[in-house]
């Protein structure tokens, strides 16, 4: 059946459903099975378009199984029915994501975030999308950049969908006020919910938050900094907003008109209609896409580490690619994150990293200590360091974790290598060769309190070869004794040296 009769069939069988749904509802409502689907408004988007929940159930005596899908996202769900209560939990969640009752002839639930009556009837159809056949597989030319691990600021971690024009444009101000971008970081990038709709012509505009998306990247180069964006290859992005199927060649050449000089180009809304094997051919479309597009623009691989993208990354033209899911601003996430890392660190060198997620150093949920190890953690694996705070209130001490130039150095050295820890108890001790023949070494201490951390000439490999040693956060010159040096550790601390070698 060619793609046309396929839909006509859903859409028939869809009919059916619904009609057979509502059947269900009206002559089983004593015994109260919610079967069958239900509509719910969802959000309102920042371009003005309006979402809407569909909830496609099933129930089968108290189990319940179901679909919710939004204009971005299909989401399989499973629980339970008591009575007229009812639960569903995604994947091994043990929170219930969607809870409510059936009242009358409504489902009253709550989701994460906002409560909503539901009336029961049945909701329009989703616009459907032709699998597109993805191109055959071929290497992207390298576009040359990222030598080092990219730096600078991304919006997501702390503002989320409250990004707009002013706060970019207040954040470049700072990013030169505060010595971040003499520091290195020079990459302003938006992430999602800085779009519009597309016109008749297919272009995609933004939508009110970023009224003139070219006369922003020019104040943002007038500064000497640089301004990235964000899409997906599916037709919606992670927040649901208009994303690139079937417009990559057009929407590159947007980007690079407005002057764009980074894409982070995020898989969510591609699940809709692919799976993990087209991964690698349609980040390719768009790696191609970005290299006809006349400007030279960095890109950036979003797909949380699947299919294991550390092996396809650079083919594809990915300067860097994320190992992990979304970071968050806790201890256990920020090490979870950097751990998961550590099987792809033989595929980080210059032009092509491996990105364990944005920074959250500043965001108010760690403490200083533990800032110290992620900005550590980050430099030692060769991290992309892309700031996620509000670099317009800096405190002192954030604004000297992340402007620390001697940890800034390891990340940025020439060699590219990413650290890998060896384990020692609460000890873990991550070391990275630099490119003048001295290592960086740093001691995290796991545990919950206070211990002494030593490193050992031997450990490094550098047995009666080292010169001289310099603490990167306590900016002094140490002393190995015996072939070791030996500090006090805080917990969630690090140790963090520079071992320079005698030849
Ligand atoms: C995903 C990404 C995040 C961020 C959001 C935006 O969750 O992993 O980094 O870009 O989407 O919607």
């Amino acid at each position: 059946m060619n793609p046309k009769s396929v839909r006509l069939a859903m859409n028939v069988i869809r009919v059916f459903l619904l009609t057979t749904a509502f059947g269900i509802f009206t002559s089983t409502a004593r015994a109260q099975n919610i079967t069958g689907k239900w509509t719910a408004p969802g959000k309102v988007l920042d371009n003005g378009e309006k979402d809407r929940q569909e909830l496609d159930l099933h129930q089968d005596g108290t189990k319940l199984t179901a679909t919710i899908t939004t204009i971005g996202h299909i989401t399989p769900m499973t629980g339970s029915v008591t009575g007229t209560h009812f639960e569903l939990f995604q994947g091994k969640d043990t929170k219930p994501r969607i809870a409510g009752d059936l009242v009358g002839r409504e489902l009253h639930f709550t989701t994460s975030n906002q409560q909503i009556a539901v009336p029961a009837k049945p909701g329009d159809d989703y616009p459907t999308f032709d699998h597109m056949t993805p191109p055959a597989l071929h290497d992207v030319p390298s576009n040359g950049l990222a030598k080092t691990p990219p730096m600078g600021w991304n919006s997501w971690n702390l503002f989320n969908n409250r990004v707009n024009d002013e706060i970019v444009r207040g954040i470049a101000d700072a990013m030169v006020t505060s010595g971040m971008r003499d520091a290195g970081y020079v990459y302003v990038n938006i992430d999602d919910t800085w779009e519009g709709v597309r016109d008749a012509q297919g272009n995609l505009g933004t939508n009110s938050k970023f009224p003139d998306m070219k006369a922003l990247a020019d104040y943002v180069h007038s500064k000497g900094l640089k301004l990235g964006i964000y899409s997906s290859p599916g037709p919606r992005t992670c927040a649901e907003y208009p994303a690139s199927y079937q417009h990559e060649e057009q929407d590159a050449k947007t980007f690079a008109a407005w002057g764009i000089d980074y894409l982070k180009y995020d898989w969510c809304g591609a699940r809709m209609i692919y799976t993990d094997k087209d991964l690698q051919p349609l980040y390719q479309l768009m790696g191609d896409a970005l290299l006809k597009s006349g400007r030279s623009i960095l890109y950036s691989l979003c797909e949380y580490g699947n299919g294991k993208v550390e092996e396809w990354g650079a083919k594809v033209g990915g300067n860097l690619w994320r190992t992990t899911g979304d970071i968050s601003d806790n201890w256990a996430s920020m090490i979870r994150n950097i751990e998961l890392q550590v099987p792809t660190a033989p595929y980080a060198g210059p032009g092509h990293w491996n990105d364990p997620d944005m920074l959250e150093i500043g965001n108010g949920h760690m403490t200083d200590d533990e800032y110290r190890t992620h900005m550590s953690l980050w430099a030692l694996t060769a991290s992309p360091l892309l700031a996620g705070n509000d670099i317009r209130n800096m405190t002192p001490v954030i604004k000297s974790i992340l402007l620390n130039r001697e940890v800034i150095a390891v990340d940025q050295d020439a060699l590219g290598k990413q650290a890998t820890p060896v384990k020692n108890g609460d000890l873990e001790t991550w070391a990275k060769p630099l490119s003048d023949g001295a290592v960086a070494v740093g001691i995290v201490n796991m545990g919950a309190t206070e211990t002494t951390a030593t490193i050992k000439e031997s450990d490094l490999k550098l047995n009666g070869k080292v010169k001289s040693a310099h603490d990167l956060w306590s900016h002094q010159p140490v002393t190995f004794k015996n072939g070791e040096y030996t500090a006090t550790v805080p917990s969630h601390g690090v140790l963090m040296l520079r071992v320079s070698t005698k030849n």
